[in-house]
């Protein structure tokens, strides 16, 4: 059977929001003599340090990374039990087998598709070590309930922010919550530089860790002396020049995509057979993308791809049925994470998205949901 013959895209899911200002940043760096971790990564961790209401952010070469340093400092390792969504990028579980822990797996309220707090309180041990979170899409967790489950237990939290970059609890940053924090600046991202990440936290003792952990376990200002089994997870400087450019655009990128999503609401709520997803009260998303529920979700991605319009499936499976052998025995399945998954469609998102994108992809939604075979 030949592969589909699809026609070029027209409507990315994604769009990286950089342009001249970033370009003339690199440039700049590049003419400097440090090319890595120089002022410009210094300035781009103060600037999210700033947005986050952080003391300190440690930036890293990309999420996952962020991740990895993230459970150095929980100090989760082998017989650990970690507590996580069910239905999850793979970086947010991978950290956890990793370090020889046990994923525990949370279903997801088919709501919001984020973690149920119920669910952590059903599932937390004796064992637990941790509770990673992601907030689905930027769409803001429920985390009262959480954080009281977590202080019974004496459990800490790691908030994976890596979609949730401006998303806000109140006047909170989501980034704010939790003993320790990541976020990611992969192309896809709120905010990019290529490839990033960072790590938040603010204790100072576990900034200095995490910095040791970044720079292969150096021993501040004693060059080649070593105390901690660390790695190199350092960011060039062109890198953190792209970022402070794009930090200092954040809040009007996510006012943008906000208006967008708006924009997408406003048309979608009258389609029948779209279900979208409620934002918690009080709370504002990041909109990383826009998620609906929606039956027979291949067959519209694959007439929305004919008409140009690129989609994803933020998750297509839940996260334990990987054929990951470090994985393990799957569990029982868990209903919200396997209903949804088989239902979820993300369309195009980004902050330059036009109203006649969204307009085009709602005509396709509108024509193919719900038209069978
Ligand atoms: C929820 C989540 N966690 C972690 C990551 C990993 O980030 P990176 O791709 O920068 O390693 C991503 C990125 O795609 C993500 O979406």
């Amino acid at each position: 059977m030949s592969a589909t013959q699809y026609p070029p895209v027209t409507v990315p899911w994604a769009r990286p929001p950089v342009g001249e200002d970033e370009a003339d940043a690199a440039r700049e760096a590049i003419a400097a003599t440090r090319l890595s971790m120089g002022r410009s990564v210094r300035e781009f961790e103060a600037a999210l340090m700033d947005y986050t209401g952080r003391a300190h952010a440690i930036a890293v070469s990309n999420g996952t990374d962020a991740l990895e340093v993230a459970m150095r400092l929980l100090g989760v390792g082998a017989g650990d039990e970690v507590l996580v969504s069910a239905l999850s990028y793979i970086a947010t579980v991978n950290c956890i087998v990793r370090t020889g822990a046990r994923p525990v797996w949370c279903d997801v309220d088919p709501r919001t598709l984020n973690i149920d707090p119920a669910e952590v309180a059903r599932r937390i041990t004796p064992a637990t070590r941790a509770l990673v979170t992601a907030d689905y899409c930027g769409f803001c967790i429920d985390y009262a309930p959480i954080e009281r489950t977590l202080a019974e237990h004496g459990v800490p939290l790691l908030v994976d922010g890596a979609q949730s970059l401006g998303t806000f609890h109140g006047a909170r940053s989501a980034l704010a919550l939790g003993r320790v924090s990541t976020t990611s600046f992969h192309s896809a991202k709120i905010i990019t530089t290529g490839e990033g990440g960072m790590v938040f936290v603010d204790d100072d003792e576990l900034a200095e860790r995490a910095r040791r952990y970044r720079g292969q376990g150096e021993v501040p200002a004693r060059k080649y002396v070593h105390d901690t089994l660390g790695f190199n997870h350092r960011i060039t400087d062109f890198q953190g020049a792209i970022g402070v450019v794009q930090a200092r655009r954040l809040p009007d990128l996510c006012a943008r995509r906000r208006a967008a999503a708006d924009s997408y609401y406003r048309l979608l709520e009258q389609v029948e057979g779209v279900t979208l997803l409620d934002p918690l009260p009080g709370t504002t998303p990041a909109w990383f993308s826009l998620p609906i529920l929606v039956d027979d979700r291949d067959r519209l991605a694959h007439e929305l791809r004919m008409e140009g319009i690129e989609t994803r499936s933020l998750y297509p499976i839940p996260t334990y049925r990987q054929a990951i052998p470090e994985y393990g025995h799957p569990p029982q399945p868990l209903p919200g994470a396997e209903e949804t998954s088989a239902r979820v469609l993300n369309l195009p998102l980004f902050a330059q998205i036009t109203d006649d994108d969204i307009q085009r992809v709602v005509g396709g939604v509108r024509a193919h949901v719900g038209a069978g075979g």
